[in-house]
């Protein structure tokens, strides 16, 4: 019989709350015959105050035993910054390889949104996971001096650029629109720019069937704002692609309804999905995050694993619910049961 056997890193802050909704719900949609193990792992601001760990070894080794990791979110103002995003969630990109960061858009009914009414926007970024200036290669000279001089190097290579523009090509073939957008900055960052453009172009030459356009990041935030329906498929650098998805969550109803899968298509690692929003610790422990990007991100889980039935049945609930939606305020775990009870139906 099937079964998938899961490691569950809640964090910090709301990322408690939201991944309970998410389980719940991964429960609920799961047909009776698949046998779903979890298992919790104890990381994030607490364990980092507790023992000075962000992920050790032993920890990294037994997550790589999972069929795909679901994570809440990390980072807590108590500690410094940068400590919880480099030592676990960027190590564990890194580690597991994760260089398809995917993450949907989608204006779902009766969301609070500038584009409200617009036609219909459904896209996808997929978002480099590994390179760009998310590598850690810089340093700092003088530091703390008024000659002070800090360099943060983007890395790109032609292994790394390529496997991910491949996939996102495939990803476009698959879709009905067949669009794919580069979205770079290739009159500024030539050297980054000129790898990403050429290797676009040599792989659109394999798929005749691709339509491909190309953005400046900066024109493209204008078009996610005045024409965002013009996109079907972006593939973007580590950095573009963070910051682009931010803003796309915005203009598609929120930062609480934007889900991600940190992919590795070889399957050598498990893949870790996670909503795109953080922490949240102005409102965690109060029962007012929207767990509903966790729930979509156990959607792109589910898809991930092969269950495409239950993660279109996830997306479903989830139009409906927000159709439904009236401006009443409701509890994380209301948020939860709806949904938990629309999917098992
Ligand atoms: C995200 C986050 C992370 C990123 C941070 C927390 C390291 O903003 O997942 O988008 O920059 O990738
Ligand atoms: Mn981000």
């Amino acid at each position: 019989s099937r079964s998938i056997n899961l490691a569950v890193i809640p964090g910090d802050g709301i990322g408690q709350e939201v991944v309970a909704q998410g389980l719940k719900v991964l429960n609920a949609v799961l047909p009776e015959d698949v046998k779903l193990e979890t298992k919790e792992y104890d990381l994030g601001a607490r364990r980092w105050h507790r023992t000075g760990e962000t992920l050790p070894d032993a920890e990294l080794e037994a997550l790589k035993e999972h069929d795909a990791i679901l994570l809440g979110a990390i980072g807590d103002p108590s500690v410094p910054s940068g400590v919880l995003e480099r030592g676990l969630l960027l190590k564990l990109r890194f580690a597991f390889d994760h260089f398809v960061n995917l993450r949907p858009s989608k204006l779902f009914p009766n969301t609070a949104t500038p584009l409200a009414g617009r036609p219909e926007i459904d896209f996808v970024v997929v978002r480099e996971g590994t390179e760009g200036p998310y590598t850690g290669n810089g340093g700092s000279l003088r530091t703390g001096t008024p000659a002070e001089v800090a360099t943060e190097v983007s890395v790109n290579t032609a292994y790394g650029v390529e496997r991910v523009v491949r996939d996102a090509f495939a990803r476009a073939q698959a879709r009905p629109r067949k669009k794919l957008t580069l979205v770079h900055k290739n009159n500024v960052l030539v050297f980054a720019g000129h790898l990403w453009k050429n290797t676009f172009d040599k792989v659109a030459a394999e798929y005749p069937d691709v339509t491909t356009d190309y953005l400046h990041v900066d024109a493209a935030t204008i078009f996610f704002v005045t024409q965002p329906e013009r996109f079907d498929v972006i593939v973007t650098d580590n950095l573009f692609g963070d910051i682009i998805t931010d803003l796309a969550a915005a203009v598609t109803g929120g930062i609480g309804l934007a889900a991600s899968g940190n992919i590795n298509p070889t399957g050598a690692f498990p893949s870790m999905f996670e909503p795109v929003h953080g922490s949240a610790p102005d409102i965690a422990g109060q029962g007012a995050a929207d767990p509903t990007a966790t729930i979509l991100s156990v959607a792109l889980l589910l898809r991930h694993l092969g269950y495409e039935a239950q993660a279109a049945r996830i997306e479903e609930a989830v139009s409906a619910d927000l159709a439904e939606r009236d401006g009443t305020a409701r509890t994380t775990d209301a948020i939860g049961d709806a949904l938990a009870g629309r999917v098992a139906g």
